[in-house]
């Protein structure tokens, strides 16, 4: 068997549960989600698209029509919903594990992976990008590393695993995730 069959079949006995990955915006969590789910049978959903795709709006135009505890409301409600799922990994919006009601959902929806980055990662990754309007005003290193200080705490007491993205490559993310993942699954 080689590494990527071996990774493959890895993936396949440790997904039954969904995979819920959460942290701040730009850490990776669609990316990742997308190469799990080229790599195997597992799904990947996008929670700001889905919703996004379901509301006709982009996500700055829900927070400019709405307001944002509308969008997090409908975060809420799609969790409640993914719970139908298996074989899922659901990349959620930045702020979504900032509820505690929606850490609880997460966690009846399977296990939750916090992805991190440094500022100055976060800032390279985003600063071509317009998409965020919780990034309005601050995308600047010191904006970045000012919110992500507030949110620490909430993401990390929701997560069951924390993982640092910093230095290391997409393939390299995904299989320290699953190598985890099965770690916990034979304790
Ligand atoms: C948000 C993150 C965004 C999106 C919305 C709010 C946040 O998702 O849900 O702009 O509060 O951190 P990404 O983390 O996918 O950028």
């Amino acid at each position: 068997m080689n590494d990527l069959e071996f990774f493959r079949k890895k993936l396949d006995l440790c997904i039954g549960k969904n995979i819920v990955l959460i942290g701040f915006m730009g850490v990776g969590k669609t990316t990742v989600s997308q190469y799990l789910s080229k790599l195997s049978d597992v799904k990947a959903v996008e929670m700001d698209q889905v919703i996004s795709e379901r509301e006709k709006m982009s996500i700055p135009e829900i927070f400019a029509a709405y307001g944002e505890e509308y969008f997090r409301n409908l975060e809420t409600n799609l969790l409640i919903e993914l719970q139908n799922e298996t074989n899922t990994v659901i990349s959620c919006g930045g702020g979504a594990a900032l509820r505690e009601r929606n850490v609880k959902e997460m966690k009846k929806n399977g296990r939750v992976v916090l992805l991190t980055a440094s500022p100055e990662e976060i800032y390279e990754r985003l600063k071509d990008s317009d998409d965020r309007p919780l990034l309005n005003g601050r995308k600047n290193v010191k904006g970045i590393s000012e919110l992500m200080e507030q949110r620490r705490e909430k993401y990390e007491a929701a997560a069951d695993m924390i993982i640092k993205t910093d230095d290391k490559t997409v393939p390299e993310v995904c299989e320290e995730l699953v190598q985890r993942l099965t770690e916990m699954d034979e304790e």
